[in-house]
C-alpha cells in the first residue's frame, strides 16, 4: 500500500560540513513535513544493520565504516507521493550523474559521501523510520 511518508539521512559529510539546515530548508521548501528528527552517531554494528540490504555488495563495508564516521540526522518526512518526490529532490545516487539543482548535485561529494539517504520504496521508509524512532517519538 502506497504510504505519503519517507525517511532521510542527512550523512556524515553533509553533516560536518554544516550543511545539514540549508538541506533541511530545500526539503521543507519543497513541501515536506518533518514528522520525527534526531542527530545521532550510528555504530558500525548499526550502521551494518541499516544497510544490509547491501551486504553482498562490493562498497558495503566501506559504507558501513562512511556512516558510522560522525554524526548524521535522521528524519521522517511526510508529503503526497514522498518517496517518488523525495528521491527527485535528492538527485541520483552518484552527484555526477544528479540533476543540477538537486541536493546530491549541489552538497555531495561522492557516490558514498552523497549527502543524503532516501528511502527507494515505501516498505523501505517503514522499515528504516521504525529503525531510528519509536511510535512517541514521532509528531503524528
Ligand atoms: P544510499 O541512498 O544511502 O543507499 C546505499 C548507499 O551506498 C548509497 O546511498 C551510496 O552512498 C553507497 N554507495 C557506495 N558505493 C556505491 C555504488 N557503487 N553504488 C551504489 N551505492 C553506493
Amino acid at each position: 500500500m502506497a504510504t505519503n511518508r519517507t525517511f532521510t539521512m542527512i550523512k556524515p559529510d553533509a553533516f560536518a560540513e554544516g550543511n545539514s539546515g540549508a538541506i533541511l530548508k530545500m526539503i521543507e521548501e519543497a513541501g515536506f513535513k518533518i514528522v520525527a528528527m534526531k542527530a545521532t552517531q550510528l555504530t558500525g554494528e548499526m550502521a551494518g544493520k541499516f544497510y544490509a540490504v547491501h551486504a553482498e555488495r562490493p562498497f558495503y563495508a566501506d559504507l558501513c565504516a562512511y556512516m558510522s564516521s560522525g554524526p548524521i540526522i535522521a528524519a521522517i518526512l511526510e508529503k503526497d507521493n514522498a518517496v517518488e518526490d523525495f528521491r527527485k529532490l535528492i538527485g541520483a545516487t552518484n552527484p555526477a550523474d544528479a540533476a543540477e539543482g538537486t541536493i546530491r548535485k549541489i552538497f555531495a561529494k561522492s557516490i558514498e559521501a552523497n549527502a543524503v539517504h532516501g528511502s527507494d520504496s515505501d516498505e523501505n521508509a517503514t522499515i528504516e523510520g521504525n529503525f531510528y524512532f519509536s511510535e512517541i517519538e514521532r509528531v503524528g
